[in-house]
């Protein structure tokens, strides 16, 4: 079997817009997902070790974060379907391939999601009762919601390594097929990229867990005491480097050890090589902020740290586009697709993404002016 026999048929609606209109609202997208989802992705299993053994600051924190994962989960998966129209219109001959591969896997995503998501809320509403609401049920809600986080996110890192695995297909087709029909049994666990990718992609949460810890207390948590705000700037600089260590190693794993020859030359090279080299580097400034600001924990020093991370965000993005795009390259090109203009969707398409970030603004700026709002009497 030849990879090339497995890839979807071009479609011949064509490409609904231009390819630059495509990868861009992907990316975006991509950036507006990974914000909260590294929250709750890294941020729950840590909020629930650092209330275990973290004092009573740690307890403080941790309570601040779970309360707010509800809205975090929300906002994490209503971005996440914006990527994954733009991967479904402009890879679907790679991506639905791969996920009927992993078909029943990645239908489990649906339900690990709805499970972790009642965890969540069991969780928060547990704490809006004080310490007596965290009965062991609802600590043990919390516990599952986090691994099943986890595993969903390992199952999102296969699904987006085996997308351009093609060379690897022939062989997980025949051995989870059955007379030349797929039964959807397969993992992308024997590509060492996967794996390096997967523990660097949890390094980048930490790291994103970190900058919060940090943004939130010098934004959302201005009612709380100095010795908390001044605890929790170190506390972020503490995730941070951790985060950034993480991600160092690993990165490192999935750029030299898994990387094909093709990708690395071209990454290496000018002028891409640029973009490699930030791409990597880049947390050391978020790093450089939060130690600058760690004593003293302010709304204008949040937005240096929050602009940052956005940036390293946004780097990571863009490199693992052009990387998608390399490894596919032997097989397909994607930007080729003959472009029919189709408007109508298109234009909605706009509306309704303008208006949702005007609204997910808008509840920002709410709980902002509530939370800095003087206490009454
Ligand atoms: C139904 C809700 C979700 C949707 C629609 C969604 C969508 C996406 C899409 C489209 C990408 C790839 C973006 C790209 O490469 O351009 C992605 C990546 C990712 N998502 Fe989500 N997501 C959802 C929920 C989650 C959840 C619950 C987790 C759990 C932690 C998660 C973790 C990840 C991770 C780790 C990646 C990066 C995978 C990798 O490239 O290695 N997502 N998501």
């Amino acid at each position: 079997m030849n990879p090339s026999d497995l890839i979807g048929p071009s479609s011949s609606l064509g490409s609904p817009a231009p390819y630059w209109f495509l990868v861009f609202f992907k990316i975006l997208g991509f950036v507006l997902h990974i914000i909260p989802m590294s929250l709750w992705y890294a941020g729950i299993i840590l909020a629930l070790l650092v209330r275990w053994k973290g004092g009573e600051n740690g307890r403080i924190w941790s309570g601040r974060l779970m309360k707010q994962m509800p809205l975090l989960v929300a906002l994490g998966v209503n971005f996440g379907i914006v990527p994954l129209l733009f991967t479904q219109v402009s890879y679907y001959q790679v991506f639905y391939p791969a996920t009927i591969l992993m078909a029943w896997f990645w239908l489990s995503v649906i339900l690990l999601l709805t499970l972790a998501y009642y965890g969540v809320y069991i969780y928060a509403y547990g704490l809006k009762e004080g310490n007596s609401g965290l009965t062991p049920f609802r600590q043990a809600a919390a516990w599952i919601a986090a691994i099943f986080f986890i595993v969903i996110g390992f199952l999102f890192s296969n699904a987006f390594s085996l997308m351009t695995n093609l060379g690897g297909w022939p062989a997980l087709a025949e051995k989870t097929g059955e007379a030349g029909a797929v039964l959807g049994t397969a993992l992308n666990t024997g590509d060492s990229t996967l794996w390096a990718r997967w523990l660097m992609m949890f390094g980048l949460a930490l790291t994103t867990t970190g900058a919060y810890a940090y943004v939130d207390a010098g934004v959302f948590g201005r009612k709380e005491s100095e010795k908390y705000r001044l605890w929790a700037g170190g506390f972020a600089l503490k995730i941070y480097t951790l985060g950034a260590v993480w991600f160092a190693l690993f990165g490192s794993w999935y750029v030299f050890g898994t990387w094909q020859e093709e990708v690395k030359a071209t990454m290496f090279a000018m002028p891409l090589g640029i973009l490699t080299v930030l791409t990597a580097v880049s947390p050391g400034l978020v790093w450089f902020c939060l130690w600058f600001f760690r004593k003293s924990v302010s709304k204008r020093a949040a937005f240096f740290v929050a602009l940052t991370q956005l940036v390293v965000l946004s780097l990571n993005a863009v490199s693992r586009q052009i990387v998608q795009n390399l490894e596919l390259g032997k097989f397909l090109d994607v930007t080729a697709e003959p472009v029919k203009m189709q408007l109508s969707p298109i234009v909605l398409f706009l509306l309704l993404f303008v208006f949702g970030i005007g609204v997910v603004v808008w509840m920002v700026r709410k709980v902002i002016a509530v939370e800095t709002r003087p206490a009454a009497g």
